[in-house]
């Protein structure tokens, strides 16, 4: 345990210039207390000592952490070495959480469940993930070493090793240092992306039609209706997802 104290506050050192000493680490961190007290209550959940609730024990510490700091940290949370909680305020990490040494969280991050889950319902961040501020981590989901997932997404699937994630929900823009196109088909990722490309085939469905009109009204069509030369795809089934997307029912 004490290790895992040292190495929180080297990691402060190293990782925020305004950090001048050790002993301006330990008065002015907020997220360094919620580690350390995090670690106690940690033990105390993980003991099996008979004659005192010792759950309780450490729950209750917890939430005195959490009135102290502003980080809520249940816990059962397992949290590795070297790991900052940068500025702290209304950080909440969830029983199942498990996160990677050196991983840095900033203020507002949540590694929450989804809420549907029992058992593991936490995310597992790997070592040196970056969660920016007010990023959202939800569910049973794994985080790949050296992802970075920027300030104010919202991540409910697994991601692979160095990536960096953005967007409500989060999508990979970049892995292994490549950028990745975000509106490139094959990356399309989510029911959300999913409808965006349909509108999209749709788009270019209707923007045919319109030029064969065009083409009707100019040249003259001989015994022949417009509509007839037209394929009818109305209400095909990619008509239905954007429905029912949008929360509107389909027809039937
Ligand atoms: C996600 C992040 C790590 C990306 O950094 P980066 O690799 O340098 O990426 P870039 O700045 O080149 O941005 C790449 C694209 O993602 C977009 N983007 C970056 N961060 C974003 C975010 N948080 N949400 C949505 N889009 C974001 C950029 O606008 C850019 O889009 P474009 O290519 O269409 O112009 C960074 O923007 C971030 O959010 N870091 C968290 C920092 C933080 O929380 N600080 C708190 C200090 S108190």
């Amino acid at each position: 345990m004490l290790s895992s104290i040292r190495s929180d506050l080297a990691i402060v050192k190293e990782r925020d210039p305004a950090a001048r000493n050790v002993l301006e680490i330990l008065l002015c961190y907020p997220g360094v207390h919620a580690l350390t007290i995090h670690r106690i209550s940690n033990k105390l959940w993980r003991s099996n000592f008979p004659l005192m609730p010792m759950k309780l024990l450490a729950r209750v510490l917890s939430q005195l952490s959490r009135s102290l700091t502003g980080v809520e940290i249940h816990p059962g949370a397992r949290i590795g070495s070297g790991v900052f909680i940068d500025h702290g305020m209304g950080v909440v990490i969830g029983e199942t959480a498990e996160i990677g040494n050196r991983c840095l969280l900033y203020q507002g991050v949540t590694l929450g469940g989804t809420g549907k889950e029992h058992g593991k319902r936490h995310p597992t961040l790997e070592e040196n993930v970056v969660v920016g501020a007010g990023a959202k981590v939800l569910g049973a989901i794994r985080v790949g070493e050296n992802t970075r997932i920027g300030a104010g997404s919202v991540l409910v699937r697994d991601v692979e090793a160095d990536s960096t994630v953005v967007g409500i929900p989060g999508r990979v823009i970049h892995q292994s240092g490549v950028r990745v196109n975000p509106l490139a088909h094959s990356a399309l990722p989510d029911a959300e992306a999913n409808v965006i490309r349909n509108l999209m085939e749709r788009i270019d469905q209707l923007e045919s039609e319109i030029r064969v009109f065009k083409n009707c009204l100019k040249n003259g069509v001989e015994n022949k209706n417009p509509e007839d030369m037209l394929a009818n795809k109305a209400q095909n089934l990619k008509d239905k997802e954007i429905l029912e997307f949008l929360g509107d029912k389909p027809n039937q």
